[in-house]
């Protein structure tokens, strides 16, 4: 591709992302990228720009050989998966925000592009403004890692942030996550943990060679939490932020999860606030690096989009290092355990967790809290029935691999 030239840019969708990404370009004025069409579905919603400035018709601009490169950040992730798919089977490059998507079709997008020479790049749909894809891509391609976990989800940690922060409700402090254009349209995904699984999933082929399916890793969220839950957290001293976590274990299975995680002060994610995100790499040489930035809202997540945009047109495409390298795809540790609190209405929850070690927190008329040890086999077979159940789960720290929750035992013990 001639970096000399405007390079002409064709956008899908043009909601958060887009419009962010379509904003930095008309103020950074140099640069050598033109939006030149933006596609649209809704031909009668209100938008920004006038009329003439959008295209209805995908394929059309799919077809339109003027364009460079293609980008996509529509919120469906089947509508983003057809453009996608299409796009690269005509040899395109393409940039995609679209985590679900990505998380969904990583092995069939690779082969699209080995058969068709399209390129994909996505790195706005990890940590939105922070550059972690192509951190551990490319700095850490041959170093191997023990972990990479974080906080993946700028609208839940916003939520934690203004309820422990600034005393608010969690309905009042969702409503502003959607209003500054952090949440998907759909929130549930914020808030169940589901967003965070699909990034995690993502992080996990770059970091440990390994294309998890979304449905291989047990994700648990903020929806339910309670007044309780938070005092609980007081008392033990901590906060609470949402962890998506991947580990590997001495025998070379992996840990993937998503669990809300008491935080206290001496945590490198306990002052990833609002609508941070932070991601901790453990190099088994480097050691533990925290990368801190905006994982939510049109400029930090257009900015991604933007540095994807360069890296493609100076001939980038992920190397998929480890992947490559990898001829057995590590197994999960289905054995390895947790130590976690529970708070539900259902006792039965606690036999089909198969929880060990109990230890009560708190009885009341109608539900009861205790904290316990499950495996994580049982995680991923039981998250649906915690869910209907509306209860509550959360490991007592955010480090699953050396947890030391011998405090939290022993207070628990004593009150
Ligand atoms: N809804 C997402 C979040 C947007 O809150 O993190 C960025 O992926």
């Amino acid at each position: 591709m001639d970096s000399h030239r405007l390079l002409k840019i064709g956008l899908f969708g043009f909601g958060c992302v887009g419009q962010g990404l379509y904003d930095i370009l008309s103020r950074e004025e140099g640069l050598p990228y033109k939006v030149d069409r933006i596609c649209v579905k809704d031909p009668n919603k209100l938008r920004p720009l006038p009329s003439e400035s959008f295209t209805y018709d995908w394929e059309e601009v799919l077809e339109d050989a003027t364009l460079d490169i293609l980008v996509e950040a529509i919120s469906d992730a089947s509508e983003a998966y057809t453009i996608v798919s299409e796009a690269l089977r005509r040899g395109k490059k393409v940039v995609t925000a679209n985590k679900k998507l990505v998380a969904y079709h990583l092995p069939e997008l690779l082969a699209l592009q080995n058969e068709f020479g399209g390129v994909l790049l996505y790195e706005a749909a990890v940590a939105g403004g922070i550059p972690i894809i192509r951190t551990v891509e490319e700095y850490f391609s041959n170093e191997p890692l023990d972990r990479v976990h974080g906080i993946l989800n700028g609208s839940s940690n916003y939520i934690l942030s203004q309820i422990f922060k600034k005393q608010k409700a969690y309905s009042e402090a969702l409503k502003e996550a959607q209003d500054k254009g952090f949440a998907e349209l759909d929130p549930w995904l914020d808030v169940a943990g589901a967003d965070s699984r699909h990034k995690l999933c993502i992080l996990t082929a770059h970091a440990f060679g390994r294309t998890l399916s979304p449905e291989e890793v047990a994700f648990f969220g903020i929806d339910f939490l309670d007044q309780q839950d938070w005092e609980f957290a007081k008392q033990n001293e901590s906060v609470i932020k949402m962890v998506a976590s991947v580990h590997q274990t001495p025998d070379g299975e992996l840990v993937p999860v998503v669990l809300p995680s008491l935080v206290d002060s001496t945590d490198d994610l306990y002052g990833v606030e609002q609508e941070f995100n932070g991601v901790v790499v453990q190099g088994v040489y480097a050691g533990p690096q925290l990368f801190k930035g905006k994982g939510a809202g049109g400029h930090p997540t257009g900015a991604a989009v933007l540095s994807d945009i360069v890296s493609i047109a100076n001939g980038y495409s992920y190397g998929y290092k480890k992947l490559n390298k990898t001829t057995n795809a590590p197994a999960l540790a289905l054995d390895f355990q947790f130590e976690v609190y529970l708070r539900s209405s259902e006792p039965d929850l606690v036999v089909e967790l198969g929880l060990t070690n109990l230890q009560n927190v708190q009885r009341g008329a109608d539900s009861f809290s205790l904290i316990g040890t499950v495996s994580l086999g049982s995680l991923i077979k039981s998250q649906e029935l915690i869910r209907k159940a509306g209860a509550y789960v959360m490991a007592l720290s955010s480090d699953f691999v050396n947890a030391n929750v011998k405090k939290v035992r022993e207070r628990v013990a004593i009150s």
